[in-house]
């Protein structure tokens, strides 16, 4: 991959930037969901998969990279009553997130300049990184953010990723403009990125993509009606189980979760 160490950052915020204008959550999971379903199905099965794994880090203090609009440092400040210092390198991106949360939210917001993350060493209990680290083409750029992470978690402290992956070989994705958009690592990629950086690897899980879940398979075959998403959420849950047994239909595009430990 290109190897400009920190300068993924800086280009790519245009995208991003952008993408920060969608009103609800079209800015940091699908653009095209006008209707909404798949981004709140996506949402629900994200928090739904993530919870547990938080939890057994009891998470006093939490980082969240690439935090977009603070869709998951809210959601993991009120859930844990955790302090959440949320850091993103697009500016449009912190603003909104701002405007959204307001001042008196337990979540920092803070402009990541992509070349240091600063902060007292071992004080963060769990990094959390959801789609976030796949817009980093360059492995020597997400090498430097993971020695970063790992300086400021406490020994003992979670990695937590959920990303695109791709499985035997990486994948690369691009915007329709052209540029980068995306790059899908396969899980061993990962695991290799975060032992060099002082991390073991826990738990790697595919998780199946939203278009499998059966809330959404449902629905496009006319069996539930849009606005069943937002009355039944507990079908959601439900759906985690049937994805968590179902392996994911295309290899080169799911989504994986995967827990490290800072050793
Ligand atoms: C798909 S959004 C996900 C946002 C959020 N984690 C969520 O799941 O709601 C990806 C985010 O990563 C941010 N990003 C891209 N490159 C980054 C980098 N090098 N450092 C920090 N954030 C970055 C983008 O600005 C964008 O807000």
């Amino acid at each position: 991959m290109s190897s400009s160490p920190r300068s993924d950052a800086a280009a790519g915020t245009r995208l991003w930037d952008d993408r920060a204008a969608l009103e609800s959550l079209r800015g940091v999971l699908d653009p095209a969901d006008r209707a909404g379903y798949k981004n709140f199905y996506l949402d629900r099965l994200q928090k739904l998969v993530l919870e547990p794994e938080l939890r057994r880090f009891r998470p006093e203090a939490v980082l969240d990279v690439g935090c977009g609009v603070g869709r998951l440092s809210a959601w993991v400040a009120e859930r844990f009553g955790a302090r959440v210092r949320a850091v993103d390198a697009s500016p449009a991106m912190i603003e909104a997130a701002r405007r959204r949360h307001g001042s008196s939210s337990p979540v920092s917001f803070e402009l990541f300049d992509g070349r240091r993350l600063g902060g007292e060493p071992g004080g963060v209990d769990v990094a959390l990184a959801v789609y976030a680290l796949g817009a980093i083409e360059s492995d020597a750029a997400l090498a430097d953010l993971l020695a970063d992470v790992r300086r400021l978690l406490r020994p003992g402290g979670g990695a937590l990723v959920y990303d695109h992956a791709a499985e035997g070989r990486e994948k690369l994705l691009r915007s329709p403009e052209g540029g980068f958009y995306w790059l899908n690592r396969t899980p061993e990629q990962y695991r290799r990125l975060f032992e060099a950086a002082g991390f073991r690897l826990e738990v790697a899980r595919a998780v199946a993509a939203p278009q499998q879940g059966l809330m959404i398979r449902a629905h496009h075959r006319g069996l539930l009606p849009g606005r069943a998403f937002v009355l039944l959420p507990w079908l959601v849950r439900l759906d985690r189980l049937y994805a968590a047994r179902r392996r994911p239909r295309r290899r080169d595009d799911f989504d994986l979760l995967l827990v490290f430990v800072a050793t």
